[in-house]
């Protein structure tokens, strides 16, 4: 008879997924924070990791959840009906959707919603790299077949649709899904309508769906160019949106999906097939609260122009900082709170320092006394030997800031540089760090 049980064993696919960015960022800064302060060191950090909108949620959003406290049951698996019609006056009134209650479903966030049609839709996926980390896993997890496309820097990283027809006609298989992310984490990159439509023509060509990923639609810079991949390619694109970036409520888990106008009901009842088998249904109170953060409220409205102006003027100003500084290249973001940077034209003297992988990077640039938290390698879908990292601009204080814009909005290009320098000093000195680092790296 044995003794003790053997160590417990782990499904192999798990070894094949990579610790999520907040979580490995934020342990990497803790543990950089405890060397530095037990040898000494009272150098600040930089926080240009972690991409969580750093503003309150908004009040009547807060308030609505308080009062629904007492919404004790379950309820349907694809969402309450009252916030599936909500939702779907939202996305008429600012994405000029027309989207019938019926073809909209609720998910504990959009993380999970992505994960469950992932796991319904039939074939492989096609992930563009760099991208947000969260799908790879979820494919790893899932066991299914993916094809990475490779955005490159003078398409301004985004999916070139002739370079995408070449990969999409060399696939077998008769269907397959592409990620599509707009505005883009990690390079705040933003598709017009024509190269939309560019897009769409392809995927229409060759069977493709489109998982488009639009959780930053609100929070693009000048909202007038946004387009929703939804307009465009309305039978064959599943659109996700949630509560998480543009209203800052993350830890409020709830996401939605538009399904296509091509959806059968039985795709419809497989959704809500497996919703209900894996999590039952998103905690209800928050459906109840959330139906306020989709209704026409002037408060709100304001909320979202005002938090959106304040990520254009911080990512506008860190962008072209760090753009600055030689041996480096960044993108200009158009939405979204992320740029990513280019460090590739110092590969050689960073491989002569030891760094000789984009993972490395991220430690490097950690490393005191630089203390500059970014997200680079597995965790933005890079190649080992692609020397990139997403730059999160969202290292200050959000109320004080946001009560700073109503109260001196800036008007000028210069108040808004006086603005950032008020607000995010941080992220401002961030850039001297960056420029001894550089130094560091090319030093002998
Ligand atoms: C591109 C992208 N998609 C989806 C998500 C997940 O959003 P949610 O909080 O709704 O799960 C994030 C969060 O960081 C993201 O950056």
């Amino acid at each position: 008879m044995p003794t003790r049980l053997n160590p417990i064993q782990v499904e192999s696919q798990v070894d094949k997924v990579v610790m999520p960015d907040n979580l490995k960022v934020g342990l990497m800064v803790a543990e950089q924070r405890k060397n530095c302060s037990s040898g000494g060191c009272t150098e600040e950090f930089y926080g240009l990791g972690f991409g969580q909108s750093p503003f309150h949620v908004p009040p009547t959003l807060s308030k609505a959840l308080a009062e629904s406290a007492d919404k004790g049951h379950y309820s349907a698996a694809e969402g309450i009906v009252e916030l599936r019609e909500a939702i779907s006056n939202f996305n008429k009134r600012h994405f000029k959707l027309d989207v019938d209650p019926s073809r909209v479903v609720i998910g504990p966030g959009t993380k999970d919603i992505i994960n469950t049609l992932f796991g319904i839709i039939k074939g492989g996926v096609i992930l563009p790299s760099p991208s947000w980390i969260g799908y790879r896993p979820q494919i790893h997890l899932l066991n299914k077949h993916f094809h990475t496309f490779f955005l490159k820097p003078e398409n301004n990283y985004k999916i070139h649709p002739k370079e995408f027809e070449e990969l999409v006609s060399k696939l077998s298989g008769d269907q397959h899904t592409l990620v599509l992310n707009n505005p883009h984490n990690p390079t705040g990159a933003l598709y017009s309508k024509q190269e939309l439509e560019n897009l769409a023509n392809v995927c229409r060509e060759h069977n493709v769906l489109v998982l488009s990923d639009e959780i930053y639609a609100l929070d693009t810079f000048d909202f007038s160019q946004f387009t929703s991949m939804g307009e465009i390619y309305p039978e064959g694109t599943f659109v996700t949106n949630g509560l998480s970036k543009d209203r800052s409520a993350g830890g409020y888990r709830l996401g939605s999906c538009i399904l296509p106008t091509t959806s059968s009901e039985k795709l419809a009842s497989d959704y809500k097939k497996v919703a209900a088998t894996v999590y039952t249904n998103v905690s209800t109170p928050i459906q109840y609260a959330a139906i306020k953060a989709y209704e026409p409220n002037e408060e709100i409205d304001q909320y979202i122009t005002i938090t959106r102006n304040i990520h254009r003027i911080m990512g506008t100003f860190l962008s072209r900082e760090w753009g600055s500084i030689n041996g480096i290249s960044t993108t200009k973001p158009q939405g979204a709170f992320y740029f990513f940077a280019d460090f590739n034209n110092l590969k050689n003297s960073l491989i002569k320092k030891g760094v000789d992988t984009s993972n490395k990077l991220a430690s490097s640039l950690l490393s005191c006394p630089f203390h500059i938290a970014v997200v680079t390698g597995d965790a933005c879908m890079l190649e080992p030997d692609n020397f990139g990292a997403r730059i999160a601009f969202v290292d200050y204080d959000g109320k004080s800031t946001f009560d700073d814009y109503i109260n001196n909005t800036p008007k000028m290009p210069s108040d808004e540089i006086e603005f950032v320098k008020r607000n995010a000093p941080r992220m401002v000195r961030s850039t001297d760090s960056l420029r001894n680092w550089v130094e560091y790296i090319q030093s002998d």
